[in-house]
């Protein structure tokens, strides 16, 4: 089969933590053509999706003594061709958040691809119906206590309700612009007025889950079904457990309430064609739901000695077996 993965540029990625190069890998591990493509370089033809793709040849990662070992030269790719996607069997949309103007235009792009000849995961449909921060607000039995606003005065008075709040950045990634608030802050005023870019634009306020000191839970779904997960931890004195700002990775189990979460999102996911999904679970409460280029596989394997690329890709091959 051919797969197609719309990445930020190979070069930007990290092989040892980025799940977009362990789904690649797991692709040509099984016997598949992978080609690489960018969305500034997707165009509409003749009212079908092309794109100027590259063929990669990844020399995999490897773990040695628990941790990914990568050759420097990690990629080789081919000359540019310019294909009609629906030549590949499957296409990756996997570029880095935040949405943007351009992202949600290339989404635009995606549905001229025939879904009957080209399974593209997520669907076009389901990364614009889903904001990462604001799609878990529909399962509001498993959320924490949250508002969207851009009012200072709601946000005032819903941290001084709470005590204790998070402030999140509605289209943020990777710990990025994660306030803690409290009542009585003397930044308070400030920290509002910077994030909501002084009442211009909504944010998430979440009660302050003190259990985010024991993790932050990814879990990895496929076809709404969990199939690992990975928990980071906030070291020092930190609050945030993103990886990206030192969050230490730790081995963990799927519980019976993260069971449940899973379950309740899973109608919903097939529903909107959010096939492959990250969700946080932060002492069994939903905080995000991943769609844009959920990460952790690399994590996974390393501490469970999986391989959930090839889960993936082995879905993508026959999507009926899961
Ligand atoms: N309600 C909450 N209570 C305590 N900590 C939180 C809460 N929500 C998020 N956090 C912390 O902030 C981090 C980032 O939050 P998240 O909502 O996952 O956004 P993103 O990962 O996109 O930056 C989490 O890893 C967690 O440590
Ligand atoms: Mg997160």
């Amino acid at each position: 089969m051919k797969f197609a993965f719309i990445i930020d540029p190979l070069s930007k990625l990290n092989p040892s933590h980025d799940t977009s190069v362990a789904l690649m890998e797991a692709a040509q591990a099984l016997g598949h053509d992978v080609w690489i493509t960018q969305a500034q370089k997707l165009t509409v033809v003749n009212n079908q999706a092309w794109a100027n793709l590259e063929k990669v040849q990844l020399t995999p990662a490897e773990l040695v003594e628990g941790r990914w070992v990568v050759s420097e030269r990690w990629y080789a790719i081919s000359d540019t061709v310019s294909l009609p996607l629906e030549d590949m069997d499957a296409v990756f949309m996997r570029t880095d958040p935040p949405v943007t103007i351009p992202y949600l235009y290339a989404t635009y792009i995606l549905d001229y691809i025939n879904p009957k000849k080209t399974q593209v995961i997520n669907t076009p449909t389901g990364l614009r119906r889903a904001n990462e921060k604001m799609y878990a607000l529909q399962f509001k039995e498993v959320i924490p206590e949250t508002i969207v606003s851009q009012d200072k005065l709601t946000i005032q008075k819903f941290v001084e309700k709470q005590g204790a709040a998070v402030l999140k950045p509605l289209g943020g990634k990777a710990g990025e612009g994660i306030l803690f608030l409290e009542a009585g802050d003397r930044n308070f005023n400030s920290l509002v007025e910077i994030s909501t870019k002084w009442g211009y634009e909504p944010v998430m306020v979440q009660t302050y889950l003190p259990a985010a000191k024991e993790g932050d839970k990814r879990i990895i779904l496929l076809n709404g079904d969990p199939i690992g997960a990975v928990n980071r931890i906030p070291t020092g004195s930190e609050f945030r457990g993103n990886m990206a700002v030192g969050g230490r990775v730790a081995a963990t189990e799927i519980t019976s309430q993260e069971q449940k979460i899973c379950a309740l999102l899973k109608p919903q996911l097939q529903q909107d064609g959010l096939y492959f999904v990250g969700i946080d679970v932060i002492g069994g409460y939903l905080t995000e739901v991943n769609v844009t280029s959920p990460t952790g596989i690399r994590e996974i394997d390393q501490l469970n000695g999986t391989c959930l690329g090839k889960d993936v890709i082995a879905w993508v091959e026959n999507p009926r077996n899961s």
